[in-house]
């Protein structure tokens, strides 16, 4: 048997640092949507476990020890879960197909965690409540409990405090990655002030103009200590802007770079003049979902 999944991109159209833990782990007040642009995973029975990984980005990932990549955690992780219920769940082979740039804001790790967790429960035909399933996925990392979700959310805490965001818009959007990796931990460790004012009060989300009226008085507070360490971020966000973005910013801790346009043929046209200047960046036309 084959099942294949999809890892959506995560966008955090905004994101506010408002505090930090005793432990390092920083407070966010985040806004979050998802694109339907992403990696894919395949799962297959096998003789024994394993993890292929091809796509685009696949040889930025050929030096890892697979043990070390969260698909192969999440794998043990929800294997442990289901074997402690007295569930079997055997040897799978797992090939992750790579789109998404890594290291990049965009949660492609993470996305890749909750799906392999989504597609295992699956294959498995483990029936475990959201909640022990988040509970699971937020070992893994902040950000994968808010990918199980998927869908436009509100984000607090760490990130694993989740409030749907609905009514929302569909997006059109345009990813963009200057091809330079940010490291998370160094993106914070860059950040002068970690309380910032949480996302201002909004009152209606659900149309696109509604909704970037509200984001231009947002931010990402992670944008200016990328900047720092990666000045090319600003030639991307401008090149969004420039190109007819309604609103455009970093996406996480970056380096990747969205903006939303009025539609889809905006989007697309957008993305081929950047890339006409930019043929080495990473770009992609997409939409994200509505809530
Ligand atoms: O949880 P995850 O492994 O994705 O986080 C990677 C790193 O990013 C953490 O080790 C931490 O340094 C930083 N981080 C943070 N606050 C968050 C999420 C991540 O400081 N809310």
């Amino acid at each position: 048997m084959t099942l294949t999944i999809g890892a959506p991109a995560k966008i955090n159209l905004a994101l506010h640092v408002t505090g930090q833990r005793a432990d390092g782990y920083h407070l966010l007040d985040s806004l979050v949507t998802f694109t339907d642009f992403g990696d894919e995973l395949a799962f297959e029975t096998a003789e024994a476990d394993g993890l292929v990984i091809d796509g685009p980005y696949a040889g930025a990932l050929a030096a890892e020890d697979p043990e070390t990549n969260l698909v192969t955690k999440a794998r043990g992780a929800l294997r442990a879960h289901g074997a402690s219920a007295g569930n079997p769940c055997p040897p799978v082979l797992i090939r992750l197909t790579k789109n998404l740039p890594i290291a990049s804001g965009i949660g492609g790790g993470s996305s890749d965690a909750a799906a392999a967790l989504r597609g295992l429960c699956e294959f498995w035909n483990l029936q475990i409540e959201p909640d022990a399933l988040n509970q699971i996925g937020l070992k893994l990392g902040a950000d994968v409990p808010m990918c199980l979700f998927g869908k436009p959310l509100f984000a607090s805490g760490i990130g694993e405090v989740i409030i749907p965001a609905s009514p929302f818009p569909a997006l059109h959007l345009v990813l963009v990655n200057p091809g330079v990796e940010v490291s998370t931990p160094a993106v914070f460790n860059a950040l002068l002030n970690k309380t910032n004012k949480p996302l201002s009060l909004h009152a209606n989300l659900s149309t696109i103009h509604g909704l970037c009226q509200w984001l231009s008085a947002q931010r990402n507070d992670l944008q200016n200590p990328a900047l720092i360490l990666q000045p090319v971020l600003r030639d991307a966000i401008y090149a969004l802007s420039e190109n007819g973005a309604l609103v455009s910013r970093m996406s996480g801790s970056g380096a990747t770079c969205f903006g939303i346009f009025p539609g889809s043929q905006a989007a697309i046209s957008a993305a081929k003049r950047i890339a006409d200047h930019h043929p080495d960046w990473f770009l992609s036309a997409t939409q994200s979902g509505g809530g």
